[in-house]
């Protein structure tokens, strides 16, 4: 199998790519980039894609058979259009089969919405194609978490505006892991799957960080629009809109949802203490 992973350079990228290289060898794998001078240190062929840019994108799929497509990060409009770009040079490219990486959430529920329905959006367009296809629904990425542990542990807690709600949280590695299942077994086309562990409230998530770091953080539960001043402050109105929308999404049930990560992979999803361990142990 000729396989092409795109956005190669970011960090769920790399670790399909990775995935990818255990399983069937770096002959076998073409990484896209719109800048590949950023994916070079993978060790395999990289060629030029940027979402924006079809024909690129054209030229990019020449001899492949299946892609993996990694959502975009730019506004939601825009991201529709960037996916459309690459699902129609997969199909002029004569691509057998695109796996597309979504983003899970119930809709109506929060400020997060208009990246959830872009999302739905490119996968009725997949559905569309008429290529093979399979979709993941990915969680919300513990890691992101993590990456504020320091702010955290000198804060000593965590505040945001999720309240008792639960979220499923994945993390890149065991997403990785599921969508290689998802290239590989064509019998899971066809289908959309949410690719997560289990459901855990912010407290349970402050729990499992002092179990593992022997801290003693607190969970302050804010306002959504405490929360939501506090974030745009700190990060401008539009990602700071998004951020204290994923929180209210989360206090609001929107991330509330029943995990295919067993059915697609066979084996359970590494849980929120698990992976702080391993987390723990290499950072
Ligand atoms: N589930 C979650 O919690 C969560 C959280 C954040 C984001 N996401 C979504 O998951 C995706 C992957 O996450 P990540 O952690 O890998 O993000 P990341 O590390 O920021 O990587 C984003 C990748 O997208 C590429 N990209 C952006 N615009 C592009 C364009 N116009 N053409 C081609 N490539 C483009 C970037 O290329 P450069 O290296 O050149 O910038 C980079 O490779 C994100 O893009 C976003 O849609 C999910």
């Amino acid at each position: 199998m000729k396989l092409a992973v795109t956005a190669a350079s970011g960090q769920l990228g790399v670790a399909i790519v990775n995935e990818a290289i255990r399983q069937l060898g770096s002959q076998n794998i073409i990484g896209i980039a719109r800048n590949p001078e950023k994916a070079v240190h993978l060790g395999l062929e990289i060629r030029q894609g940027d979402y924006n840019n079809g024909e690129e994108y054209q030229n990019a799929l020449k001899g492949i058979e299946v892609v993996l497509l990694v959502s975009g990060m730019d506004a939601p409009e825009k991201r529709i259009e960037q996916h459309r770009n690459v699902i129609n040079a997969a199909r002029t490219a004569g691509v057998r089969k695109l796996v597309y990486t979504s983003i899970f959430g119930k809709p109506g529920k929060c400020a997060f919405d208009p990246i959830i329905l872009a999302n739905r959006q490119t996968e009725q367009d997949i559905m569309d194609s008429g290529l093979d296809w399979s979709i993941g629904r990915n969680g919300l990425y513990l890691e992101a978490d993590l990456e504020y542990l320091d702010h955290y542990f000198k804060d000593g807690k965590i505040s945001n505006c999720a309240g008792e709600g639960r979220c499923a949280y994945t993390t890149r590695d065991e997403l990785a892991r599921a969508y290689l299942d998802m290239i590989t077994r064509d019998e899971l086309n066809g289908s959309v799957y949410n690719l997560a562990g289990e459901t855990i409230t912010q407290q349970e998530l402050v729990d499992a960080i002092n179990l593992v770091y022997g801290s003693d953080l607190k969970f302050e539960s804010m306002s959504v629009e405490e929360y939501r001043r506090d974030r745009t402050a700190a990060h401008g109105d539009v990602f700071g809109t998004i951020i204290s929308g994923i929180y209210e999404g989360i206090r609001k049930g929107a991330f509330e949802i029943d995990s295919d990560y067993r059915s697609v992979t066979g084996r359970e999803h590494i849980s929120a203490a698990e992976y702080i361990n391993w987390y723990k142990l290499n950072h």
